[in-house]
């Protein structure tokens, strides 16, 4: 079948249907599929913008038992924000989500606004964010395109379209009827059979729709990972850590702690660890050293028991862990 089907309302229901009927049966029983309480639906949007469903899942339930409610996070010191999100990463969505939660408690008495264009005069709520509240929490008609939906909507129509073609296409398909379904339903059909080298078309509920069924070239795949070596100071003694706090100017992640770096150069000390971290388009070979410290670090001793509860970087999280200090 060619892409004019999608003109067709009738051709429309019936891929409408077969993709809901799918998702009944196959979609992933993820926690923020079990409410409709629009502060929860918000933050599982959150936390899924830079990272893995599997990834989400323990700071999603750690997060809500912290603030459970969006008075509780609104009324909350920045620190304790932090340090919930720990591990999460991109710790600007953190903040960003602190100051849309007071917002909400000051502008809109606490209630999640149901329409796309009071939820996007939220800090972090853009048109994507918006689109998936209003659609999941409130049943509004209006489409949502993530990478996962890009891709399957650039193979269901056969050719790597602009931006404007993608949406369009989506909110033709929407039905009015389940829209937040059915976003959801095109979003798990991308995580699960319509992947991005090799897709599952045999699985696929919707092939006979789709113009491309298989890789579509032209399609940008991922951009290929660079690798890089870092090494990080691990320094011990009574009980406590060597740590230092990032610069409160910095744009990436201030205020956050982590393990000092070790000094360049330091490749032929023999690693007391070594681990991999991937972070957006870099691979990260983390070796950490016993190097004494250097005289103008500007950090701290902080005991053991204390390091867990303080806004550490992702990285200096899976590094104490690994080094059994939290
Ligand atoms: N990514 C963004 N929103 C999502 C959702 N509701 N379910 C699964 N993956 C998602």
């Amino acid at each position: 079948m060619g892409n004019g089907w999608i003109d067709d309302a009738r051709q429309r229901k019936l891929f409408q249907r077969k993709l809901l009927a799918w998702y009944e049966l196959n979609r992933r029983d993820l926690p923020w599929r079990r409410t409709q309480d629009p502060y929860r639906i918000w933050i599982s949007e959150i936390m899924l913008q830079q990272t893995r469903v599997t990834a989400v899942i323990p700071h999603y339930h750690k997060f809500l038992r912290r603030f459970p409610t969006v008075h509780k996070l609104a009324a909350a010191r920045e620190s304790s924000v932090l340090a919930a999100w720990s591990g999460l990463g991109y710790y600007r969505r953190a903040r960003t989500l602190h100051a849309a939660s007071k917002k909400t408690v000051k502008n809109f008495a606490g209630k999640i606004p149901n329409n796309r264009e009071e939820l996007m005069t939220l800090p972090g709520i853009g048109p994507y964010t918006s689109a998936a509240i209003a659609s999941i929490a409130y049943g509004q008609p209006v489409a949502v395109v993530d990478g996962n939906v890009r891709r399957v909507l650039q193979r269901l129509i056969g050719k790597p379209a602009a931006d404007r073609q993608v949406w369009q296409t989506a909110e033709r398909l929407l039905t009015h009827e389940n829209p937040g379904n059915f976003n959801q339903a095109l979003m798990e059909l991308g995580a699960l059979v319509c992947v991005p080298r090799v897709p599952k078309c045999a699985s696929c509920p919707v092939t006979a729709h789709c113009v491309t069924r298989g890789p579509l070239s032209g399609i940008a795949n991922k951009t290929p990972q660079k690798k890089r070596t870092i090494s990080y100071a691990l320094n011990c003694r009574n009980g406590s850590v060597f740590l230092i706090k990032r610069p409160q100017e910095t744009s990436l992640m201030p205020g956050m702690w982590e393990l000092p770096q070790a000094a360049a150069g330091n490749i032929a000390t023999t690693p007391i660890l070594s681990l991999r971290h991937s972070i957006t388009v870099t691979d990260y070979k983390v070796r950490v050293l016993r190097e004494p410290i250097s005289v103008q670090s500007s950090g701290t001793w902080v005991k053991n028991n204390r390091v867990g509860t303080l806004p550490l970087t992702g990285l200096a999280r899976k590094i104490l862990r690994a080094a059994k200090i939290i």
